[in-house]
Parts: structure tokens; sequence; C-alpha cells
């Protein structure tokens, strides 16, 4: 019988220990799928931040991949509905009114575990043998840095941070800084200063991942309901940046995070300090990386150059491939709202950071 990513579930100490942190997001749910699918990753935890749309929108969009992807035993929380210190910004024109827009969602089949992400996030990681648990941001990072202020051992303790969001010589959301960094700067100060392996994996590598005709073409010959929603998610997405931001082809950012844990050879990478802007009127959130060699010997942080893109794209389908029907008849119909209200835990309508 063929390997599903069902039969990959259960623990194994070559498989890398990931909790990923996002906003779904398009791009959000595509790195999902891909650490689902694959069997290299061990998903211990999928927590969710405000970001591309609000707490709640993001929070049922997560669930919704999941039960697509058929992903059971992993626990889903909610986290931060609002950033440390600045007004909530959000991505409609990239990601539309519900953060996900394009294919119509299942009800979810998948239960919200009651705990704030921080907190599951703070458990996984103390959990865990030390240097054994990556942390996956593909968000602000303003859960990461709570978790890091509320339990300052998770900074020794976790791997490494391979986050998604930066950049060192391109901006998206101002001239110069990328939208997960500049929507909660401050929580992205804390999370570059904390002395723990940061890899940012940033627009210059991410603007590589194109999810071109081809591409998309090949995902779709998958013929699995999984893969189609993922051809609807590119659908979309193709049509929002163009418009938006001009490009021929969407960049699908965040699996860049994923395929990165997963074989960093895919993603070449170079060792530079990098800090956040806080101050600059023109240049808040910008990613400053400084290149005058050689890097520090207690430099930390690096960031990604070059993206394999063909064996980046392999990566997904094969997950897509593995994944399988996990929805088998059952997929497609829209999750109603009162289903949706049901699903809310409380901090998620208390409003602000709890
Ligand atoms: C990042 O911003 C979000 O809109 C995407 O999901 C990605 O994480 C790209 O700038
Ligand atoms: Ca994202």
């Amino acid at each position: 019988m063929e390997p599903t990513a069902q039969s990959f579930r259960g623990q194994s100490p070559s498989r890398k220990k990931i909790i990923l942190d996002c906003d779904p997001g398009h791009d959000d749910a595509v790195a999902l799928l891909l650490a689902h699918g694959n069997p290299d990753i061990e998903l211990l935890a999928v927590t969710t931040v405000v970001g591309n749309q609000t707490l709640e929108k993001v929070t049922r969009n997560a669930l919704a991949v999941g039960t697509i992807a058929g992903i059971t035993g992993v626990p889903f929380a909610a986290g931060c509905g609002r950033p440390l210190v600045r007004s909530i910004e959000t991505a409609p024109d990239i990601h539309g009114d519900s953060g996900m827009d394009g294919p119509a969602l299942p009800e979810s089949t998948i239960e919200l575990d009651p705990r704030h992400a921080v907190d599951l996030i703070i458990e996984t990681v103390m959990a865990h043998e030390p240097g054994t648990v990556t942390l996956v941001p593909t968000a602000g990072l303003t859960n990461i840095a709570m978790a890091a202020r509320k339990e300052p051992r998770i900074v020794e303790r976790v791997k490494e941070v391979v986050l998604m969001g930066g950049g060192y010589h391109v901006g998206n959301w101002s001239a110069v800084a990328e939208f997960n960094i500049i929507i909660d700067p401050e929580a992205a100060h804390i999370v570059f200063n904390e002395k723990w392996p940061v890899v940012m994996v940033g627009l210059d590598l991410t603007h590589q991942a194109l999810a071109t005709p081809e591409v998309v073409e090949k995902i779709a010959a998958i013929g699995t309901k999984p893969a189609k929603f993922v051809t609807e998610l590119m659908d979309f997405f193709a049509h929002t940046y163009k418009d938006a931001q001009g490009f021929d082809s969407p960049p699908v950012h965040d699996p860049c995070a994923v395929a990165y844990v997963i074989d960093p050879t895919i993603v070449s990478t170079r060792k530079v300090p990098v800090n956040i802007e806080l101050q600059g009127t023109l240049t808040l959130g910008m990613t400053v990386a400084d290149f005058r060699a050689p890097a520090p010997a207690d430099c930390h942080t690096s960031v990604a150059v070059d993206l394999d893109h063909e064996r980046f794209w392999n990566l997904v389908t094969d997950a897509l491939v593995a994944i399988g029907e996990p929805l088998g008849g059952e997929g497609g119909s829209t999750a109603n709202a009162a289903d949706a209200e049901r699903r809310v835990p409380a901090h998620l309508t208390a409003g602000g950071v709890k």
C-alpha cells in the first residue's frame, strides 16, 4: 500500500518537530499542507494569530485547512487578536474578506484547543527535549514574542526559529518593510533580539517561489480534493497579486519556511546580523541586514537567499500526493456562521491580547 500522510503520524526521533504559527492565508494553507504531508516533519501544534485577517477568521481558516488535509491528533489553538502596540492591520486586497477567499471551505471537524496559543507554544516546547522543537512562524510575530516573554526558558530550548517575514533588499507593505514584520514590529524586534537561532525566510527568497501556470497544472493533475483546493487558492492569489503588486504569477511565501526545515539544501542562507527598525518614519518594520563581512562570531541570525524552485514545488506536490483524499466524499460544503461561532474560545471574543 502507498504510504499516506495519515500513516506518517506518530513520533519518531528522526522527524523534525515543528510548531506552525500562522494566519491562513492562501500561502499559510500551503505551508500547513506541506508540513502535514511531508514524511520528515512532525507537526506538534498549529497556532493562529491576527494577520491576514482577524483572529476569528484566520482561526476558522486554519481549522478548515486541517479538515481538508485530514489532520488528527494535532492541537490547533488561537492566540493573540491584536499586535503588541499597534492597531490591527489586515490584508484583504491580497487574501480577500475571509482571509482565504476562493475555494468553498468545509465545515471543520477539528475542535479548537481551549488553550491560548502562547501557552500551547510554551507547553509544547517545554515538554520536548531541548534543541528538538523548531518554531515556524508564517505571520506577525505577536504569539512568538509573547511566548518568549512569558516563559524565557523557551529561548534556549527551541532548536531554531525559521520565520517567513522581512526582506533584506525588498519590501511589500512599504518600500522597505514586509507585511509580517510591519504589522507588529515590536514583536519582531523581540524575536530577532532573543539569542535563539533565527532564519529569516524573507521576500528576497519567497519572490522566487512563484506558482507558475506549469506548477498549478502539476498540482491540478494530482486530482484530489486537497490538490483542487490548492489550485483554487492559487487562482484567487494570482489575481490579487497581479492587481495589487503586478506579479505575473503569485509568490507563495509561507511554505518556503517549512521547505527550509525539511531540506535546508533547497534554500541557501547567509549568516548576517538583522535587526528591526522601530523608529523610522519611512522605514518602520524594515529588517536591516548588516552585510559588512565578516558576520560576528556570535551572530545568531541568517537570511534566505536562493530557492531551488523545482525541488521546492516537488516537495509541495509530493505532500499533496501523500495526503490523498482524506475527506472522502464529504468535502466542499461551506461552514455556517453558527458553527464558526460555536468554536470560538473565550479569549478570541474578549478583545485585545490576553
Ligand atoms: C506574508 O504576508 C502574508 O500576507 C502572507 O501570508 C505571508 O506570510 C508575505 O508578506
Ligand atoms: Ca502568512
